[in-house]
């Protein structure tokens, strides 16, 4: 299917997915990259993929449902039928979610329902478990709330965030893969 990636950030997901599709690993075409944040790195490697991207601050517009109406035009002019987030910091408003019902993913570093919101590595680290993780789930109207999809457990790696975090990114990019290839090949 045709999909857009949304994301503020480094976009190390969307380079795992981005490569897979061109490997031929996963099934797709990404037509559009989204971001709220026009200098985050991901518009970068965006850039030298050859993507589309669409760089709009939610600040330049009146309310929430405008942002989200500028991008809905955007993705329908290129037909998306899939909406991808991958480190997107925003909750995703009404306007998107009823385009889209049952048609926008998301990634979450950690086993949902622990640590749910921002900074869920370090929430698990704050908390001393011993096992954390990473979960793909549809995305509804809450914080990463939605029916979950895939999820793999971690070891946390006691009093290192910086390994704990990287086993993390490594399996984020072999899951979220395999589990939109799994979603769209059955
Ligand atoms: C990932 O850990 C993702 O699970 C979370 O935000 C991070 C984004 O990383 N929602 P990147 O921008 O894909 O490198």
């Amino acid at each position: 299917p045709k999909f857009a990636v949304f994301a503020s950030g480094s976009g190390s997901n969307f380079q795992a997915i981005h490569d897979a599709v061109e490997a031929g690993h996963l099934s797709g075409t990404i037509a559009l990259v989204v971001t709220d944040k026009p200098d985050a790195f991901v518009v970068e490697r965006a850039r030298i993929a050859g993507i589309e991207t669409l760089a709009i601050k939610p600040s330049s517009f009146s309310s929430k449902e405008a942002y989200e109406q500028e991008i809905l035009q955007k993705l329908k002019e290129l037909e998306v039928e899939w909406i991808v987030l991958a480190g997107y910091m925003r909750l995703i408003g009404h306007v998107l979610l009823e385009a889209y019902p049952s048609r926008i993913i998301n990634i979450h570093p950690s086993l949902l329902p622990s640590f749910p919101g921002k900074d869920a590595i370090g929430q698990a680290m704050v908390h001393g478990v011993k096992l954390t993780g990473v979960t793909v789930h549809y995305v509804d109207a809450g914080m990463d709330t939605g029916p979950i999809l895939a999820q793999a457990a971690i070891e946390v790696v006691e009093g290192n965030r910086e390994k704990t975090e990287e086993r993390i990114h490594a399996v984020e990019h072999e899951l979220y893969t395999k589990t939109l290839q799994k979603l769209w090949s059955r």
